[in-house]
């Protein structure tokens, strides 16, 4: 596992990095569902020590584990088609399934997918990545600066048995770990921020992709969006829009990931009102009460079938694709 730091980063404006342009993105929801029972992540979080504990060392019901995961394929303007993973999960039996389910254990055993892109740390973003490792063991990873030690060991073959995590694949390819502060540009049209922040259970930093597609806009790709959706779309029309057009927005927004909407998440369902996105295709923890909200202001919402796990066809789900361009 060769560390490397940073790749392709440009200080300063965004637009002035010179992110270029793809002509369309097309995401497949691998898998939006991180646990199977919220009530029982929330028993297991709370006697971990609550939001401020340490998801390494907390005791989680392996029963309950499943995992976020999408497959990003990205058109460039000369017809050429590059494929990444966006996370990949938490049990990695389960993740395995999904990746037979959506073929993309094929397109990894075969080189198709170019690398896997870690939004952050989480165990439902994060500890499936033997699932991967099994079929890729020298795919690239690109991780946010912030990664624990403990995230190191785990891709090094490390395991934690109070927590459940573990990985019997030894990580063979490159690892690039992305510092906050510049946008990186990934490939033409497609850069990574990361934000800097203390997120619950002992996490730090997230990193978040935006897309400038070609006569659209820019969309916006995130994991759990722990930085606030806001925040987000503030950082793309300032950094990333070459004309302050912002055009879709991808993946877990974190509005409502436990329960019912309270008054910031409906204040937050507001804002993302003011952003002008013309396609919204979020799940995971977005939040079922979140999204029924953006759906009763008539926000431009990507539907999908409500299957294989996912519970509801208002928003992006399981097997569920989207195209952005
Ligand atoms: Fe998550
Ligand atoms: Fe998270």
């Amino acid at each position: 596992m060769a560390v490397n730091s940073p790749v392709g980063g440009r200080r300063g404006n965004g637009r002035r990095a010179g992110l270029g342009a793809c002509k369309s993105v097309t995401i497949t929801c691998v898998s939006e569902t991180g646990w199977h029972d919220t009530g029982r992540l929330l028993d297991d979080i709370e006697a971990g020590g609550g939001p401020g504990g340490d998801q390494w060392r907390t005791e989680w019901d392996a029963g309950n584990s499943a995992g976020s995961c999408s497959l990003v394929e990205v058109v460039a303007r000369n017809g050429r088609r590059r494929r990444f993973l966006v996370d990949c999960g938490w049990n990695a039996q389960y993740m395995a399934e999904r990746f037979r389910a959506s073929g993309v254990d094929r397109m990894l055993a075969s080189g198709a997918i170019d690398f896997l892109y870690l939004s952050h740390e989480h165990f439902d973003h994060f500890w499936g990545v033997e699932a991967v490792l099994r079929l890729a063991p020298a795919i690239r990873i690109v991780a946010p600066a912030g990664f624990r030690p403990e995230a190191l060991q785990l891709l090094g073959g490390g395991s934690f048995p109070r927590s459940g995590a573990g990985n019997a694949v030894r990580h063979q390819g490159r690892l690039d770990l992305l510092p906050a502060g510049r946008l990186h540009r990934l490939m033409a049209g497609v850069g990574s921020a990361t934000f800097d922040l203390s997120i619950l259970m002992g996490v730090q930093g997230e990193q978040s992709l935006f897309f400038s597609i070609e006569g659209k806009g820019v969309l916006c790709v995130t994991g759990c969006c722990h930085q606030g959706v806001l925040s987000l779309a503030d950082y793309a029309r300032r950094e990333v829009a070459s004309d302050g057009r912002l055009y879709g927005l991808y993946g877990g927004l974190h509005i409502s990931p436990f329960g019912p909407l309270k008054a910031e998440g409906e204040a937050t369902v507001r804002g993302i009102g003011e952003y002008g996105f013309a396609k919204i295709a979020c799940n995971h923890c977005t939040g079922l009460p979140a999204v029924e909200m953006m759906a009763a202001l008539g926000y431009p919402l990507v539907g999908g079938s409500g299957r294989e796990g996912s519970k509801s066809a208002l928003y992006l789900g399981n097997g569920d694709s989207v195209t952005f361009g």
